[in-house]
């Protein structure tokens, strides 16, 4: 990475703002938190910065509260989750702006961690309001993003402080760089893509920028339907986003130009309806009925899945390859997941649900490496520059 990290800044005795993605899936009845692999992703940088006696100010959105205030999207469950991780205690403060949390700040000591408010308590943290970055700018002696996973957002507190103060990468930031830029840059080969996930939409210039690099494509998930329908194959009720058939039509001729090999399901689980209660079936890709729909990938597929994935040196993996939310059509994705651990190559895997189903397993330390991005990965791997990552001081600057 091409910009300054926080080992290159004195933090001592500092106080060091540090943008943090602790946007952590919450379950809606009980408000606890189920999956705090987010927050621990971020114990690096934390624990670095109290080794070294910085005043550490995290600031973080929690949900989509749009602009008022909503208990439930309170961050106080997560700073109790943080302060149990970190064996330290860590504060909320009532807000993330304003005279109150100056004061909360001014009473820090060295060592101490603060946690402020749902920065989108706010409208103007998503309108990128100048006003508001220098608010949260006047908390803080320098600033630190460690949130790779908002960073593809030109929000005030990801892309706004950074003019107001000295801006650098915090170690997750760097690792999910460096890690993700790796893949683009030099996979080692053979280079296996795995994609699945509802939409071809979200991944076409992730696909489009993958080509040039990867050996071989597997595409799974809801997205495999519009990739069959472009071969003529009889998808049924399957969600297929039409504008997307063209779109992956020319993806497979790119391929078969560029000697990328596309392995597409030749079975799969259908079912009359994506509800808990619904039964799956398996069937050839042949013989998908008008009134079904496509819910999973199949064991045949699966097997083809795995065969392939054996000569992989290098291994990316993004979007569940069924409806994984119903546990009767996540055998596939969890499938590929027990593949995936059983590799002998460096394995990586995209944010969003598919890290979320990989930590529900417990099986996140057991590949090389799980991005805390979703939305960011995606477009990172697009090719895309991130603002979050734009606005940091350049190496050597
Ligand atoms: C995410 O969960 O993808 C990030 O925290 C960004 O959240 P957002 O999609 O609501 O901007
Ligand atoms: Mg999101």
């Amino acid at each position: 990475m091409n910009k300054m990290t926080l080992r290159d800044i004195e933090v001592t005795d500092k106080r060091v703002l540090v943008r943090v993605d602790f946007n952590v899936p919450i379950d809606i009845h009980t408000g606890a938190i189920t999956d705090d692999s987010r927050i621990r992703a971020t114990l690096p940088t934390i624990q670095y910065l109290i080794e070294r006696n910085a005043r550490v100010i995290l600031i973080s959105h929690l949900g989509r509260p749009k602009g008022k205030v909503v208990d439930e999207l309170r961050l106080t469950p997560v700073a109790q989750r943080l302060s149990q991780i970190l064996g330290q205690q860590v504060g909320v403060a009532v807000n993330c702006i304003g005279p109150e949390v100056e004061k909360s700040v001014e009473t820090l000591r060295d060592g101490d961690v603060l946690l402020l408010e749902n920065l989108r308590f706010h409208s103007d943290e998503e309108t990128g309001s100048a006003d508001f970055a220098k608010a949260l700018a006047r908390l803080g002696d320098v600033f630190v993003n460690d949130a790779f996973g908002t960073s593809h957002r030109a929000h005030a507190s990801i892309a706004g402080i950074a003019q107001y103060l000295p801006a650098v990468a915090g170690l997750l930031l760097e690792k999910e760089i460096n890690t993700l830029g790796g893949i683009l840059e030099k996979p080692v080969p053979p280079f296996i893509s795995v994609f699945g996930g509802a939409k071809v939409s979200d991944k076409v210039n992730m696909l489009k920028n993958i080509m040039g690099k990867v050996d071989c494509l597997l595409i799974g998930g809801g997205m495999a339907a519009t990739f069959l329908k472009a071969k003529s194959y009889e998808v049924g009720r399957s969600l297929i986003e039409e504008e997307s058939v063209g779109i992956a039509a020319k993806i497979m001729e790119e391929a078969s130009k560029s000697r990328v090999r596309i392995i597409l399901p030749v079975d799969v689980v259908i079912a009359d309806e994506i509800t808990t209660e619904a039964k799956g079936e398996v069937i050839s890709v042949e013989n998908i009925p008008p009134d079904k729909r496509i819910v999973d990938i199949g064991p045949e597929t699966l097997e083809k899945f795995r065969i392939a994935l054996l000569g992989g040196r290098t291994v990316f993996w993004n979007g569940p390859m069924g409806v994984e939310e119903i546990p009767q059509f996540a055998e596939g994705t969890k499938c590929l997941v027990r593949l995936l651990t059983d590799l002998n190559a460096t394995t990586i895997i995209g944010g969003g649900s598919t890290a979320e189903v990989i930590n529900a397993m417990g099986m996140a330390d057991k590949v090389t490496f799980v991005s805390t991005g979703g939305g960011a990965s995606l477009k990172f791997l697009g090719g895309e520059e991130l603002p979050g990552v734009v606005a940091l001081l350049d190496k050597g600057s």
